[in-house]
C-alpha cells in the first residue's frame, strides 16, 4: 500500500500543489517554517480525518482564504483510491472516498493507515499518561472501529456524568438520575478496558522482540497494562466514590484514567529509567506500532518521520531506517547530512521552500 500524490489547495501555507511519491523512501528537505510538516500533516490528515498536532479544520485553511482542498490518490491491493477533503471554516469538513461523499469520519478509519512519528514521540515514556492514553486510543481506533465507538460513547457518558455531578451539588433530589448514566458507563467501559487489554499484551509481545534486537537482548522489556479501575471492581468503586465525585464535580474512577507501563529489568522506566532507556523504548514502541497494524489490519502503513532521525544517534538511526525498508516512507529534515553515513537508498527526495515543493537532484 502506498501514496501515489497528493494535491493541496489553501491548505496551510500551500497555495497549490502537486506532489507525486515513491512507493519507497521519500525525503523532503528545506529550512525551517518552509511547509515541510504540513505536507506530511496532510497525509495524516487523509489517513485519519484530524492533523496529528490537534489543531482544528479552520486553522489549516490558508491565512485569509475560505476554505481548503486536500486531494490524495492511494495504491491498496493494486487497486487505486482517492480521497477528497473539503475544509470549512464553520462546517463540518466534507470527505469522499472515490467521489462518494461519506456520513461519518469514522468510515473513514482503516482505510489508510497511518503511523506518524514526531520527536514528541519519543518523550511518550517520560511524559504524563494523558499522552499515552491518546497514543492507544488512536492506534486501536484506527485499527478497530468497534472500540472507536465505545470510546466515544464512552467520552460522551463521561461528560454528561460530569455535568449532571456538579448539578447534583447544587440540586441534590437529582442524586437518582445517576443511577442510569453510571449504568451505562460502567458498561462502555468494560468493554474499553477489555479491548485495552488484548491490545496492550500484543503490543508487549511485539515490543520485547524489536527492543532485544534494539539493545542486543540485554535488557527485559515489558510493557504493562496499568489499569485504573478493572473490570470486576467498577461497578464498586464507581458507588463507593459517589459522594466524592459529586464533591468534586468529576468522575475519579474509570478507563479515562488508565494508563501503561513500561519495565526494563523490573524497573519502572517512566519514573527511574534513563533517557536512552526511555527513547529507545519509545522507538521500540512505534516500531511495533507498524508491525501490529501489518499484523491486524493485513496492510503495511504509510509511515511519516518528522524531524525525528537528527533526534536520534546513529545506531538507532540505522536499526530505524533498515527495519522500514519495506514500507513507504515520507521524511522530513532540514537538511540531507543525516543521510550520509546511512546506507539508506533514498527514492525520492524533494526541496521545500515557502510552500513550494519541487523534485531536488543533486
Ligand atoms: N493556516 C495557515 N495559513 C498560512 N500559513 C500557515 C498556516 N498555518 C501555519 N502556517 C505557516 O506555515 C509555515 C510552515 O510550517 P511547517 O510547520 O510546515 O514548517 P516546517 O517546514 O516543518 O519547519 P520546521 O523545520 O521548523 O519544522 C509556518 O511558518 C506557519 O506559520
Ligand atoms: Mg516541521
Amino acid at each position: 500500500m502506498f501514496v501515489e500524490s497528493i494535491q493541496l489547495n489553501n491548505y496551510r501555507n500551500y497555495d497549490s500543489a502537486d506532489v507525486t511519491f515513491s512507493p519507497g523512501v521519500n525525503i523532503f528537505f528545506g529550512d525551517n517554517a518552509q511547509g515541510k510538516t504540513n505536507l506530511l500533516e496532510a497525509v495524516y490528515l487523509s489517513g485519519t480525518s484530524r492533523s496529528h498536532r490537534g489543531s482544528r479544520d479552520r486553522e489549516l485553511i490558508r491565512f485569509g482564504a475560505d476554505e481548503a482542498h486536500i486531494r490524495l490518490f492511494f495504491k491498496k491491493k493494486d487497486l487505486s483510491h482517492r480521497l477528497d477533503f473539503h475544509l470549512k471554516q464553520r462546517k463540518a469538513k466534507g470527505i469522499a472516498i472515490d467521489g462518494v461523499p461519506i456520513k461519518r469520519t469514522s468510515e473513514l478509519l482503516g482505510l489508510l493507515p497511518i503511523v506518524f512519528f514526531s520527536p514528541e514521540d519519543l518523550s511518550m515514556i517520560k511524559n504524563g499518561p494523558a499522552m499515552r492514553r491518546k497514543f492507544l486510543d488512536m492506534e486501536m481506533s484506527q485499527l478497530d472501529r468497534v472500540y472507536l465507538q465505545y470510546l466515544s460513547n464512552y467520552n460522551r457518558l463521561l461528560g454528561e456524568r460530569n455535568n449532571l455531578l456538579k448539578q447534583i451539588a447544587v440540586f441534590p433530589q437529582l442524586r437518582e438520575t445517576l443511577d442510569g448514566w453510571d449504568e451505562q458507563l460502567i458498561e462502555t467501559g468494560e468493554n474499553i478496558i477489555r479491548k485495552r487489554e488484548a491490545f496492550i499484551g500484543r503490543i508487549d509481545e511485539m515490543m520485547r522482540e524489536i527492543h532485544g534486537k534494539l539493545t542486543g537482548s540485554q535488557e527485559n522489556m515489558q510493557v504493562r497494562y496499568e489499569q485504573n479501575v478493572t473490570v470486576e471492581a467498577f461497578r464498586e468503586t464507581l458507588w463507593s466514590r459517589r459522594d466524592r465525585d459529586i464533591r468534586t464535580g468529576t468522575t475519579s474512577v474509570g478507563p479515562h484514567r488508565d494508563d501503561m507501563a513500561f519495565f526494563i529489568n523490573e524497573v519502572d522506566i517512566r519514573r527511574f529509567g534513563s533517557q536512552g532507556q526511555q527513547r529507545t523504548a519509545a522507538l521500540a514502541l512505534k516500531l511495533s506500532e507498524i508491525r501490529l497494524i501489518e499484523q491486524i489490519a493485513g496492510d503495511k502503513p504509510i509511515l511519516l518521520l518528522d524531524d525525528v532521525l537528527s533526534e536520534l544517534d546513529s545506531h538507532r538511526q540505522n536499526y530505524l531506517l533498515e527495519n522500514i525498508s519495506d514500507i513507504q516512507t515520507m521524511i522530513s529534515c532540514t537538511g540531507l547530512d543525516d543521510f550520509v553515513n546511512t546506507r539508506m537508498h533514498l527514492d525520492k527526495v524533494f526541496y521545500v521552500e515557502r510552500g513550494s515543493v519541487r523534485e531536488y537532484t543533486p
